[in-house]
């Protein structure tokens, strides 16, 4: 929709509110570092073309009223309080009341200040394109306009990143922060290395004669549905084998060596080289399972504890947690952040296919985020002429980014909607199913 077809929206859907301001977020598609930035680890990610747009106005009273152009999600209506009761889980308010609940607990604001907004949106829904990343940077963004506040005087983008990574937690997936600050950081024409605690940016330049190109394995991965609890899991099992490397550590060394994420290994004070890293695991990690007992023993508490308060919903499978593997995903793809990073810098877009490739296999193999539909779609990719190919965001389904040469790119489309969709899915691809995308500005006004 553009400006006019914005207001008159806004005007039917709020007819006795006042002229509408408008602000936007992009989507964001990660080129790679998947499922680390939960343990502190870099990420690569940029924006892309599609946005969620909002229009909105300021009200005479607390009520914030929330109306979604796309008629699946239903209006909602809340008080702006102190403390916001979420709806039910999965509730796409529930983005809408995070991101209020979350400026009003940055400025200590009680109580906050009515607003009426309309949402549109063109990125995919469940696609693993960070929609609710968008509608919560979206929502922020208009209410510290109606109160006042500036951002980059008020409050810096990347301070507000880091509110809302926060923010998004009542929602209920424990993101880490990659998606608030690739939206309010992002640039056009770049993507981002985005390091974590503290969070800081560098840019980083795409290989030059390639497109890159996101597919719809149109599996949906909902993070506040059915994908949560497998998301959630990641996190946890981060702490676990933070907690089993600092306790090997301290007794390797017989000192108290405080780790507060996996991350730190590489970055805190101990400084391990990525060669370190793996020696260290092998040492720690040495079954391809761990049951929780052998974890509650090396961790010198009782099972019961560690499943009420680690576990917290992660059934405990019988056969034990794949820890080995899980922190080996976490090591690899950080050495291919780096080395991707790098062969952007070289502007050497077959490397970064490569690693990209890698990423895949790694997340499918060793973390165990990838699904069938995903893993067809990147073989499909490169037999189709891509150079590079993985799933993106959290997996469990949504996209896949490819890497392309320019000249292969209409072909590689129509390959994959005859491969894929046609015979792999054996429907017609739906509109937007194929999508060309470049790294656009940063959420703003407009
Ligand atoms: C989701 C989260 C991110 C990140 C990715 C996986 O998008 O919001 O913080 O963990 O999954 O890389």
């Amino acid at each position: 929709m553009n400006a006019a077809e914005l207001t008159q929206a806004f005007q039917q859907v709020f007819p006795e509110a006042s002229p509408p301001i408008f602000c936007y977020a992009p989507g964001r598609v990660n080129l790679i570092g998947e499922h680390i930035d939960y343990n502190g680890m870099p990420v690569l990610p940029m924006t892309m073309d599609r946005r969620i747009a909002v229009a909105f106005s300021a009200r005479s009273d607390a009520l914030i009223r929330l109306v979604n152009a796309d008629p699946t999600f239903p209006p909602a209506t809340f008080d702006n309080l102190p403390d916001i009761p979420p709806s039910q889980k999965g509730a796409w308010e529930n983005y809408g009341k995070a991101a209020i609940q979350g400026i009003n607990q940055y400025f200590d604001i009680q109580p906050g200040k009515g607003i009426d907004l309309l949402v549109t949106s063109d990125i995919p829904i469940a696609a693993g394109l960070s929609s609710s990343s968008g509608l919560i940077v979206a929502t922020a963004l208009a209410y510290l306009h109606v109160l006042g506040k500036t951002l980059g005087g008020d409050i810096e983008r990347i301070e507000l990143a880091q509110c809302l990574a926060q923010a998004e937690r009542y929602a209920g997936a424990h993101g880490g922060g990659m998606d608030q600050a690739i939206i309010l950081l992002g640039a056009k024409d770049t993507a981002l290395k985005i390091d974590f605690f503290p969070l800081r940016i560098e840019p980083v330049p795409l290989p030059l004669g390639y497109c890159l190109v996101v597919c719809n394995s149109l599996v949906k991965a909902e993070k506040t549905g059915a994908a949560r609890h497998r998301y959630n899991e990641g996190p946890l099992i981060g702490k676990i084998l933070t907690a089993l490397v600092q306790k090997h550590l301290q007794s390797e060394w017989d000192e108290d060596i405080e780790i507060n994420r996996l991350g730190d290994l590489w970055l805190g004070h101990l400084c391990l080289t990525h060669q370190e890293v793996q020696e260290l695991f092998e040492a720690v990690f040495t079954c391809d399972q761990t049951t929780v007992d052998e974890i509650a023993e090396a961790l010198q508490i009782k099972p019961a504890r560690l499943q009420q308060e680690w576990l917290a919903d992660i059934p405990s499978p019988p056969d034990g947690l794949s820890l080995k593997s899980k922190a080996r995903h976490q090591r690899t793809e950080f050495h291919r952040v780096e080395m991707a990073r790098d062969a952007c810098e070289a502007q050497d877009g077959a490397a970064l296919g490569r690693l990209m490739v890698e990423s895949h296999r790694s997340c499918a193999d060793d973390y165990g985020v990838s699904c069938p539909e995903l893993d067809r779609l990147v073989e499909l990719a490169l037999e189709a002429g891509a150079v590079g190919a993985r799933l993106t965001g959290a997996g469990f389904g949504g996209c896949t980014i490819n890497l392309v040469p320019e000249t292969e790119v209409d072909h590689f489309q129509q390959t994959m909607t005859q491969n894929y969709y046609r015979d792999f899915l054996n429907t017609e691809p739906p509109a937007h199913a194929i999508l060309r995308v470049k790294p656009c500005a940063a959420a703003d006004y407009s």
